[in-house]
């Protein structure tokens, strides 16, 4: 699947051979560009031989399909050892995965990346006390030799099988800049999130329109805050378009508060590294009012970057008229090859269950949408979904992928 914009092709994984070859600059602090790795791909995946309980079957799907870095550490009576390392934590180790696994946990983390004997002791001390904890360690697990990011924020926890014996530890590390420990990097993103998906917390912000908006978008904005899906609302009517909402997982993901970016424009996730060639994408969608999407360097409070697969629609109101944009920024670690939805019609797909898709086809369409028409407009790129309709013709700035209302098809 193709991408919005060419300026996110430098942020692939390097080749390990020549890791220092990458062309993109090394001033960029990211953890999307980790781990480098030439046979990332080929590690195989975590095979648990006991049957897993639930929430860590779910834990290691989640940790396998994005490719968090982590390790599974067994106990023994005298020691900790990595009986699996993923393909990012060897990476993040620098050391040949036969030298990890079967080795103590401790000995690998001080060869690897120098960490200190009591930062050791305290992730030992926690694996064996099966507790779950967040330790930030001095020693970079970032490109060899990165100055950009000289800490690793450790995350353990205890897995048991089926029956609530405890087996192993899942260790994950994450890549940082700074000494203390972030929330939004307390587990990796994707970590966490599964986690927070098993334990629902009872107490999570939900967004009421102000304005009424037409069935079909109104049921957009559910079905994202159903699944608690990272994402902002804006109101054009405002001055300057500000943040009039942002999910529990937008504040998560990008470590700030509600109270700093509610009332401010979405721009302060670009930083030095933003392509303008991607934001003026964006632009073209809220001049258009049209659907679009684009992958962006975005960065978080912490000041590290991420590949941002940003979703924008506008939300109309019952005459057809915008009343607010919903942004969707899904992370991804590398926008060449992740098969997500260009397009508000797959986007909402992914998101659909049986019940919903009898909404969707129930639901009236605000007058605007149902204009659309089944055109092939020059200039539009359309991604090969079967069935997928074009919108009316328009001219489209190069990396512009458009995105129709489900209703129109
Ligand atoms: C609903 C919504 C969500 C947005 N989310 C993001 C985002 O996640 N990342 C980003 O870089 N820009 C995002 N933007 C874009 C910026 O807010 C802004 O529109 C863009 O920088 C172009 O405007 P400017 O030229 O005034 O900066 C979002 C915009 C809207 C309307």
């Amino acid at each position: 699947m193709g991408v919005g914009s060419s300026a996110c092709k430098g942020f692939m994984y390097p080749q390990a051979e020549d890791p220092e070859k990458d062309a993109a600059p090394r001033s960029l602090s990211t953890v999307t560009r980790l781990p480098f790795l030439s046979a990332f791909e080929d590690r195989p995946d975590f095979t648990p031989v006991d049957i897993l309980c639930e929430r860590d079957l779910s834990l290691l799907k989640a940790l396998t399909h994005h490719r968090t870095p982590f390790a599974v550490v067994e106990t023994t009576d005298s020691d900790t050892r990595i009986i699996y390392a993923s393909g990012g934590c060897v990476a993040g180790m620098g050391m040949p995965v036969e030298s990890i696994e079967g080795t103590s946990f401790g000995a690998v983390l001080k060869k690897g990346i120098h960490a200190s004997q009591a930062d050791v002791d305290r992730l030992e001390a926690a694996i064996r006390a099966k507790q779950d904890l967040s330790l930030v360690v001095k020693g970079s697990t970032g490109k060899r030799n990165s100055k950009n990011v000289p800490y690793t924020q450790f995350y353990t926890t205890t897995v048991t099988d089926a029956g609530g014996q405890p087996l192993y530890s899942f260790v994950s590390l994450q890549p940082v800049t700074g000494a203390e420990a972030e929330p939004s990097q307390t587990m990796p993103y994707r970590f966490r999130r599964a986690w927070t998906c098993l334990k629902p917390s009872s107490v999570w912000s939900l967004f009421t329109p102000y304005k009424t908006l037409c069935d079909v978008d109104s049921g957009l904005v559910t079905a994202l805050q159903d699944r608690r899906e990272m994402f902002c609302i804006t109101d054009p009517e405002l001055y300057d378009n500000p943040i009039v909402f942002v999910s529990d997982d937008f504040v998560d993901m990008t470590g700030y508060n509600r109270e700093e970016i509610n009332g401010i424009n979405c721009r302060f996730l670009q930083g030095e590294m933003t392509s303008t060639e991607d934001v003026d994408v964006i632009r073209y969608g809220l001049k258009e009012e049209t659907d679009m999407r684009v992958c962006l360097l975005n960065y978080r409070k912490n000041g590290t970057a991420f590949l941002n697969q940003f979703n924008l629609s506008p939300l109309r109101d019952t005459s057809g008229k915008v009343a607010f944009f919903i942004g969707v920024q899904i992370e991804v670690e590398d926008a060449e090859v992740m098969p997500f939805p260009t397009t508000r019609q797959t986007l909402q797909e992914m998101l659909m269950d049986e019940e919903e898709k009898d909404f969707w086809d129930d639901a009236e369409p605000a007058p605007a949408q149902e204009r659309a028409t089944v055109v092939d407009a020059p200039g539009v790129k359309s991604e090969g979904m079967e069935g997928e309709v074009k919108s009316e013709a328009m001219v489209v700035p190069a990396g512009v992928e458009t995105g129709v209302h489900p209703r129109e098809g």
